[in-house]
């Protein structure tokens, strides 16, 4: 505890003051930054539910990854769009995939870390994140298509391999074959406590990723919203597993987890990351940047280590926020 002089106003007096006494402030090093990248295109395309961000292409891909650099944020989170989709998903672990080519070129132009989201929903004709089977997700065959994803991205480069399905004993699957394989230099991000949450729409509309057929939504994997207890459980698993990093998803709803997670698990030193998913970013963009920024802080200052978000580059070029 600070030691607060009586009159309280007196740490608010003037800016230079504010600034001295703050005690939350956002750096470079806590931001990943996620891009979509899309087969089979040539130039960059707009991506109307989520302003200022594209779909590009393997061939304009240079610019938005200096841009990364200059900001010299912690790294990016690449999710791929191929040009075709089947039942199993089989584009995902293709060693010619569009991500698998994207970490590639991205490791040869720039020493940025790559995290690669491991998923089925983009690559899945049925648009779920684990295999169908009779109108259910198998939790298990999933396992070995999300180790082969992980796997192929592992050869590719990536730094990390980021899980996002929800399937249980998902980490410990992908662990297991890609140290089988000789990569354990390859750490995994998780997204651990991954909530089936209604903000995740314009990254859907930006993907082609809602579910078509089967289950209609992802509730019996993603988890109920209405609890705490159970994502402090999921991300005790994930470590126990075997994650370097494990996240929290969505974040603003969820500010609640992100502060448990941090004062159960941050004392042994296990990063916890928040997604301020694409829901968050457009309602937030659509109000101000000065609305994006003070829900930054509160993300920052309720626990989270590392941030995952859409603003991260326009965040860090304002002016005040260098300044303070
Ligand atoms: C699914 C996935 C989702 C997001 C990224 N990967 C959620 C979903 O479709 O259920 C959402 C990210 C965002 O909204 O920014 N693997």
């Amino acid at each position: 505890m600070q030691n607060y002089p009586k009159r309280m106003r007196e740490r608010r007096k003037n800016q230079k003051i504010r600034d001295k006494y703050s005690e939350t402030s956002l750096s470079p090093a806590d931001f990943i930054f996620p891009i979509f990248i899309k087969e089979d295109t040539e130039k960059k395309e707009p991506i109307k539910s989520m302003p200022g961000h594209f779909r590009y292409s393997l061939n304009d891909i240079d610019e938005i990854i200096r841009k990364c650099e200059k900001a010299g944020i912690l790294g990016i989170l690449l999710f791929g769009m191929p040009s075709k989709k089947d039942a199993t998903g089989s584009e995902a672990w293709n060693d010619e995939g569009i991500v698998q080519r994207a970490i590639k070129k991205i490791k040869r132009i720039s020493r940025l870390t790559v995290f690669a989201d491991v998923c089925l929903c983009q690559y899945t004709s049925h648009g779920h994140c684990g295999f169908l089977e009779k109108g259910r997700i198998d939790n298990d065959k999933t396992l070995k298509l999300l180790s082969r994803i992980a796997l192929s991205y592992a050869k590719a480069g990536g730094d990390y391999v980021c899980p996002s399905a929800m399937m249980d004993f998902q980490v410990s699957a992908i662990r297991k074959a890609i140290d089988m394989a000789g990569f354990r230099n390859v750490k995994i991000m998780s997204y651990s406590a991954k909530f089936a949450s209604n903000f995740y729409g314009p990254f859907r509309e930006a993907v082609g990723s809602s579910p078509k057929t089967g289950p209609k939504d992802r509730k019996t994997y993603q988890m109920d919203f209405r609890n705490s207890e159970e994502a402090l459980k999921e991300i005790e698993l994930d470590t126990k597993e075997g994650a370097e990093i494990v996240m929290v998803k969505p974040s603003l709803a969820y500010l609640d987890i992100i502060s448990k997670a941090k004062e159960k698990f941050g004392k042994y030193k296990v990063p916890i990351a928040a997604y301020n998913v694409s829901g968050e970013y457009a309602m937030l963009k659509a109000a101000g940047d000065e609305f994006l920024y003070e829900s930054l802080i509160g993300i920052k200052r309720a626990g989270a280590d590392i941030i995952i978000s859409y603003a991260a580059l326009e965040i860090l070029d304002q002016k005040w926020l260098k300044k303070g």
